[in-house]
Formats: structure tokens, C-alpha cells, sequence
């Protein structure tokens, strides 16, 4: 039996810029279930696979770059990784610094980020700075901190290491399907992954193990749509709070994704993202946080437009664990019946035959 150790040790690591001195700081993140939904097909008269990145150590897809950028850094002998971020980042960079004895610094949106996410870093052991101000406030202040002082800056912008590993999930996609799908639809925040997504299938097809690369379709959230709109949100705000982001980083990444594939970044509603997310848990039994839905979101906005040929193979990105946001699980309150300890009640309730 092959056990799997992780991106830089199992899977990628010709593809990854490590060296052979480089140590593998790994939880054993990456080869995520790629599952096809047979009710997104049977919607959307294509075939539809579901990556499931939630699957990762801590949640997301943040983990494929940060076992890349923390073991970077742990050779490099930083002491201290520094990130901003809406949560996920912060809970992948919290964890990894911890596996490699290295402190983790980060720098959140006060009151914006989801409790699970902020509990991570917690409890990995960060010290958390609670900001006031927005995600882009956080990003500029890790930078300008990583302009002046010694420390390990672990966003993607200041570290094309992350989004090295973040490619990974293309290179999975690809391995498993035999080519690369007709489209990919992702979440778009601060750009970073619709870029090393994109990024991913060009090595793959310049490598000649995949014949093509997708269509790269991306989604933000309405009220948070800066490269929708061609220009900078100052107060960005949507229920998604992993891609609240109004200024991103890197935008010129995401648009050269958009372009080079023939592609598109589109805008979906909040009520688009919140009914998708219930679809997706309700139908296919994978249960993603909000900012994860909206390329669901998007693919069906897309369909119902008209602007989606049948017969497409399409992989969609679910990028983070629906765990991660009890506010959004429970929004709206739920229905339970209540009992006494009875069978018979129980049963009754039920509508069990007595
Ligand atoms: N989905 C989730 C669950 C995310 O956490 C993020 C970004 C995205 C999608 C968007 O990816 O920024 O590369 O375009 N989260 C970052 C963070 C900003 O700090 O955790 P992107």
C-alpha cells in the first residue's frame, strides 16, 4: 500500500520550487477527492466535477502553497511567518508554523472573520492581530511590516512560492481526469488562486501531459467585485467573508487567467451564493463554506444566461470547509422536532407506525 506524505514528498515536488535541502514541513495536504455531481450535470446538461479542497488539512486550498512557504522558510530560518488575511490563510499559516517550530503573526479584519477560522489560529498557536479595517488594510500592513523588518511574508503576493503550490490542484485535476476539463469555475478574492489554478494546466500543457487548458471562469461576490467592475471597491461587503476583498492583490494574474483562457470573471449575488451552498451540501453531500460556492454559483448564473454549451466537462473549485462558518450554517434558524427520550415518542415523531 503507497501512503500519501503530502504535496512536496508524494505528489509534486519536480514542479515546486524546493531544492533537494529543502525540508518538507507537510500535513499531508493535497490529493483531494475530485467527485462528480450528478445533480449539477442532470442542471446543467454537462459534466460536472466537484474538487473538494475543504478536504485539506485546515480547511482549504490555502494549505497547498503554505506547505511550499513555510518549508521555504523554515530552511531560509525565518523565525517569524507573517500573513494577512479574511481566516483561511490565517488557520494554514497558524498550522504549518506551528509543525515547523516557527511563529506565525497574523493580521485579520476585526469582527470579519468566521469564529471557526479565528479559533484555528488560536489554537495553532498564533498570535493574532485583530485590525481595524478590511482585508486590504491587513494586506498592506503585512507588506509594509515585510518591507522594513525580517520576517517571512507568507500572502501570495509577497511569495510566488504560494501559488507554486497552489498549481497543484490543476496537476490533481489533470492526473485524475486524463486531460484538462473544458472549464474551471473558482471563487475570486484577492486573485491568488484563479491565477496558480490557471497557472497549473499551462505547465501541465507546455509539459505535453495535458492537450489543452480550460476556459477559467471566476466568480466574486456582488458586493465585492473589483475586477468585475475594473476598479477597486473601498468598502467591500458581502455574507462570504472569505472573499470580501476589494482591492486584490493580484489582479493583473487574474485578468491575464481570465484573458489567456478565453475565460470570464463574473458577479454572483449573495441569495446566488447562499442557495448554491444549500444545493451543494443538500444534493451532493459536500458541505463548503459560502465563498466556496460561488463557482456554483456562477456556473448556474452562466447556464441560465445561455452562455454554457452542453456537453462541457467543467471542475468547479469548492476552496474551504463549510465547517469553518457556523453563522452561515444556521442563518435563518432550523428545524428540529423535539421529544422526550421515549422510542415511542421518538417513533411518533417520525411518523413511524407504532
Ligand atoms: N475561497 C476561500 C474559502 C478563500 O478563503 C479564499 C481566499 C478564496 C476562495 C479566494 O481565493 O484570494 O486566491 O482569489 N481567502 C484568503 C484568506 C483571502 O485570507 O484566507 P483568492
Amino acid at each position: 500500500m503507497s501512503t500519501w506524505n503530502g504535496l512536496i514528498d508524494s505528489g509534486y515536488r519536480r514542479w515546486l520550487p524546493v531544492t533537494p535541502g529543502t525540508p518538507s514541513v507537510s500535513l499531508n495536504e493535497g490529493n483531494t477527492p475530485l467527485l462528480r455531481s450528478a445533480h449539477l450535470s442532470a442542471l446543467t446538461g454537462c459534466e460536472v466535477w466537484l474538487k473538494v479542497e475543504g478536504a485539506n488539512p485546515t480547511g482549504s486550498f490555502k494549505d497547498r502553497g503554505m506547505t511550499v512557504a513555510i518549508s521555504r522558510a523554515a530552511q531560509a530560518g525565518a523565525e517569524l511567518a507573517v500573513c494577512a488575511s479574511t481566516g483561511n490563510t490565517s488557520a494554514s499559516a497558524a498550522a504549518y508554523a506551528a509543525r515547523a517550530g516557527l511563529t506565525a503573526a497574523v493580521l485579520v479584519p476585526r469582527g470579519r472573520v468566521a469564529l471557526a477560522k479565528l479559533g484555528q489560529a488560536v489554537r495553532y498557536g498564533a498570535r493574532v492581530v485583530e485590525i481595524d479595517g478590511t482585508f486590504d488594510d491587513c494586506l498592506r500592513v503585512a507588506r509594509e511590516l515585510a518591507d522594513h523588518h525580517p520576517i517571512a511574508l507568507v500572502n501570495s503576493v509577497g511569495n510566488e512560492l504560494r501559488l507554486a503550490g497552489q498549481r497543484t490542484v490543476a496537476y490533481e485535476i489533470v492526473d485524475a481526469l486524463g486531460d484538462a476539463p473544458d472549464i474551471h469555475c473558482l471563487p475570486v478574492g484577492n486573485g491568488g488562486n484563479i491565477t496558480a489554478t490557471w497557472g497549473g494546466y499551462r505547465v501541465y500543457q507546455q509539459e505535453g501531459l495535458s492537450t489543452r487548458s480550460p476556459r477559467m471562469w471566476g466568480f466574486q461576490a456582488a458586493g465585492a467585485a473589483p475586477l468585475v467592475h475594473g476598479a477597486p471597491v473601498a468598502e467591500p461587503e458581502t455574507a462570504a467573508s472569505a472573499i470580501r476583498i476589494g482591492s486584490p492583490a493580484t489582479w493583473d494574474g487574474a485578468l491575464d487567467a481570465r484573458d489567456r483562457s478565453g475565460g470570464l470573471i463574473a458577479a454572483v449575488t449573495d441569495a446566488q451564493i447562499f442557495e448554491a451552498y444549500e444545493l451543494v451540501a443538500r444534493r451532493d453531500g459536500v458541505f463548503a463554506e459560502p465563498a466556496s460556492a460561488a463557482g456554483i454559483a456562477g456556473l448556474l448564473d452562466q447556464h441560465a444566461r445561455g452562455n454554457l454549451p452542453p456537453g462541457q466537462r467543467i471542475v468547479i473549485t469548492l476552496s474551504g470547509n463549510g465547517l469553518k462558518d457556523q453563522d452561515a450554517s444556521l442563518r435563518g434558524g432550523y428545524t428540529a422536532t423535539e421529544t422526550s427520550a421515549a422510542t415511542s415518542d421518538v417513533a411518533h415523531a417520525l411518523g413511524l407506525a407504532a
